[in-house]
């Protein structure tokens, strides 16, 4: 277990990185909500069945009083993205999601044309809400489709059917110029031509980012409990590489394992994650990374949306936060940015973990000599061979 450090003693702390950090890191909002209409059973996000009783209004209290307790550790610095994730965030109203915005203005710089994303279930949507969400500064929209296919939209316990996914589609699409599709593939009992149907299906809607997802079976989830029959290994291989052969054709980049824009539309909130910029989570459960005092530290909310609550209306909203030890800093700096398909320039594992290039080279040349990574061009890259085995080419990271 990593020890709970107070913050006082960050400054002095030996085992963290405490040089040559190019301060201020881009630096992106995560925000939280908890609830969802139903939990649906390959799922592990930490989401909770609304019944009638979601506490919308206190939970927007708790949000600002965590957002008010978190600011001295980000004083001054401009936020380039926000984002609410969850959870379902489109089952709060368009007046929350405005009212939580407008604190988070009115508490901290926001850059210009800031990215503003929101997730949304197509079954929790209509016109009314997206209008009122754009007015209230969301300009970018995620619609969590999985799939187009009605027996498989069931198979996922999902609340809504294709119809319904289709239209939340168009209709979103119709109100925010930027809009990303989660679809996910491997799916019980699919096979390869409907999981090509579905690709297809997305590409012609033409959005300006798509997510697919091979499905993976979480433990605790009623799928890891039960596991539906899935396509062989062979099989979602082949729809990986066929499903990224049909979003080439249709113009879309593939930036990132599981990522695709038309050009010039990556996710900006992502891709900060990825290149390890900072962002504070707030929220239940959610974690933050944040650069101050020389120290690369991350914090925690309390999981639970009930507990989250009590304790971030008492002022007390961050439940653990500790320095990211220097040793570790290798693995976690590449975890994100080896998930870009183009890689990273050496000069930015300096820039945002203080360490030297040298700490890492030797085990670049390594996975470079097993034909994971390559080197060209300034950039450090997976090859195709180390996308596919990423788990592989991270554990020579490991300490
Ligand atoms: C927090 S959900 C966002 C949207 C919204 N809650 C919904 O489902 O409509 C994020 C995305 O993660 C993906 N996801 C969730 N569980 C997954 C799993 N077990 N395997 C693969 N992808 C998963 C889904 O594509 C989902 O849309
Ligand atoms: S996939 Fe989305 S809607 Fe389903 S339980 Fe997870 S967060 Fe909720």
């Amino acid at each position: 277990m990593i020890p709970i450090i107070p913050e006082a003693s960050l400054q002095t702390k030996q085992d963290a990185a405490s040089s040559g950090i190019k301060n201020p890191l881009p630096l992106s909002l995560y925000i939280h909500i908890p609830w969802c209409a139903r939990k649906c059973p390959y799922c592990d996000f930490n989401s909770h069945e609304a019944r009638q009783d979601m506490p919308e209004q206190q939970y927007v209290d708790a949000l600002i009083a965590d957002l008010e307790q978190a600011t001295p550790n980000i004083w001054g610095r401009k936020i380039r993205s926000v984002f609410f994730g969850g959870g379902t965030p489109s089952l709060f109203s368009a007046e929350s999601i405005d009212r939580i915005l407008s604190q988070v203005r009115a508490l901290t710089p926001m850059e210009y044309g800031a990215e503003i994303t929101l997730e949304a279930n197509p079954g929790t949507v209509d016109i009314a809400h997206f209008q009122g969400y754009r007015e209230a500064g969301i300009n970018r929209l995620s619609l969590g489709i999985q799939s187009f296919n009605p027996q498989h939209l069931q198979a996922l316990g999902r609340i809504h059917d294709r119809e319904q996914a289709l239209e939340a589609a168009a209709l979103a699409m119709q109100i925010f110029s930027r809009v990303n599709l989660d679809v996910m593939y491997a799916l019980p009992k699919q096979t390869l031509d409907e999981a090509l149907t579905d690709a297809k299906t997305a590409c012609e809607l033409a959005p300006s980012h798509l997510s697919f997802y091979h499905l993976t079976l979480e433990p605790n989830t009623p799928f890891h409990r039960t596991p539906p029959p899935l396509p062989d290994d062979d099989t979602s291989a082949e729809m990986q590489v066929k499903i990224e052969e049909m979003l080439a054709q249709h113009g879309y980049e593939h930036y990132e394992t599981s990522a695709f824009c038309k050009p010039g539309q990556q996710a900006r909130h992502n891709v900060n994650y990825w290149t390890f910029g900072d962002y504070l989570g707030i929220g239940a459960g959610a974690h933050s990374k944040l650069t101050y005092h020389d120290q690369i530290t991350r914090e925690t909310r309390p999981k639970h949306p009930k507990q989250y609550m009590q304790q971030a209306l008492a002022g007390n909203a961050r439940e653990q936060m500790w320095a990211i030890k220097t040793a570790d800093l290798g693995f976690e700096f590449m975890m994100n940015a080896l998930r870009l398909t183009d890689g990273f320039d050496p000069a930015l594992f300096q820039m945002r973990t203080g360490l030297p290039w040298e700490t890492i080279s030797m085990r670049v040349a390594e996975a470079s000599k097993l034909g994971l990574l390559e080197v060209s061009h300034g950039l450090v890259r997976p090859t195709l061979q180390g996308q596919r085995f990423l788990n592989d080419l991270l554990e020579l990271f490991l300490n």
